[in-house]
């Protein structure tokens, strides 16, 4: 590895509070965009790959393919620059322009898909072009973070770890569920540590992960239009599902408020924060994590055009 990461050098204790987000409770963030690669995908990202490494699976110039909406194919990138594998990235019209030009800059090859498929979205139509490559030529790694147990394992290891041993426990933690890696990963330490901490996994109205019918979504970070096999409810957490408009009018009311621009995912945690603040006791410590910031998203969330286009003129208003 060429490079070192940024949550080794100690930015995995990045935490900021919101004061009076919601009276009566306390509100932090956890802030995972000051990784390189600007997202909490880079822990996923570097222990897939580290894994597939040591399991004999991936060897030096060897080819890789994976699906993303963006985020993790930029921190596979960089994690592949670092260790010089070459990368193919499977993409959609939901990614930001910004973030195919940055995966790209960093050397990904990167495909946008553009066919719908049957429930709406694009990650069957994803999956599907990468099971013709694999046909094609068995010898590419198809990592597959929806599957791969490295990804929640990596938030097992390092984010759970730098939010119970360094910020400590807090009483309501809310975690956006995109593969759910990082939701399965917290909910494992959890439980294997028997914290009190409750649980909030926070998903986009559309998404089908949590059981509700699919729907068409603009935001690209959580949801999912295909199960992840990772996920797994074990009846332990809380779920909430949150409007995309409701994550719009969130992320441009911090913006103002805090003068904090956060990425979408990041707003829809704090709106179900919000959502859920008459079960919140008095007191009580809340922690969201907060997957990226928000200047890939000046374009989309950030745009009044590209918001009123999606939700309406009232949804740029200010909250
Ligand atoms: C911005 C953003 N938020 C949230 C998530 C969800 O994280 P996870 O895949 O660990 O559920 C992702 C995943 O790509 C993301 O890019």
């Amino acid at each position: 590895m060429r490079t070192q990461w940024a949550y080794e050098l100690g930015w995995g204790q990045a935490f900021l509070e919101l004061p009076d987000f919601v009276p009566g409770f306390s509100t932090h963030l956890k802030l995972e965009g000051f990784n390189p690669a600007g997202s909490v995908k880079l822990k996923a990202a570097r222990a897939m790959v580290e894994n597939a490494e040591a399991d004999g699976v991936l060897k030096p110039g060897s080819r890789l393919i994976e699906s993303t909406s963006g985020n993790l194919g930029i921190a596979l990138a960089s994690v592949c620059a670092a260790k010089g594998h070459r990368l193919t990235l499977v993409t959609d019209p939901n990614a930001n322009e910004h973030s195919v030009r940055f995966m790209r800059a960093l050397g990904a090859e990167v495909v946008v898909i553009t066919a719908r498929d049957s429930n709406g979205g694009f990650l069957q139509s994803r999956i599907e072009l990468i099971h013709r490559v694999l046909a094609e030529d068995p010898s590419v790694v198809w990592l597959n973070q929806y599957v791969n147990p490295a990804n929640p394992g990596a938030h097992l290891d390092t984010t759970a770890v730098e939010i119970f041993q360094g910020f400590g426990a807090p009483d309501w933690l809310f975690i956006g569920a995109g593969t759910s890696g990082t939701l399965m990963g917290v909910t494992e330490y959890v439980r294997r540590t028997r914290a009190a901490t409750r649980i909030v996994a926070v998903d986009t109205l559309g998404s089908v992960t949590f059981g509700g019918p699919p729907g068409r979504r603009w935001i690209p970070g959580l949801g999912a239009s295909r199960r992840p096999e990772i996920f797994e409810d074990d009846g332990s957490f809380d779920k909430v599902l949150v409007e995309e408009r409701d994550t719009v009018l969130m992320c441009r009311h911090i913006a103002r408020s805090y003068g904090l621009l956060l990425g979408g995912s990041s707003g829809t945690v704090l709106a179900a924060v919000r959502a859920m603040r008459d079960s919140i006791s008095s007191g009580s410590t809340v922690l969201a994590i907060a997957p990226d910031l928000g200047d890939r998203y000046l374009d989309s969330l950030y745009d009044d055009d590209w918001v009123t286009a999606r939700f309406g003129p009232a949804a740029t208003a200010l909250t």
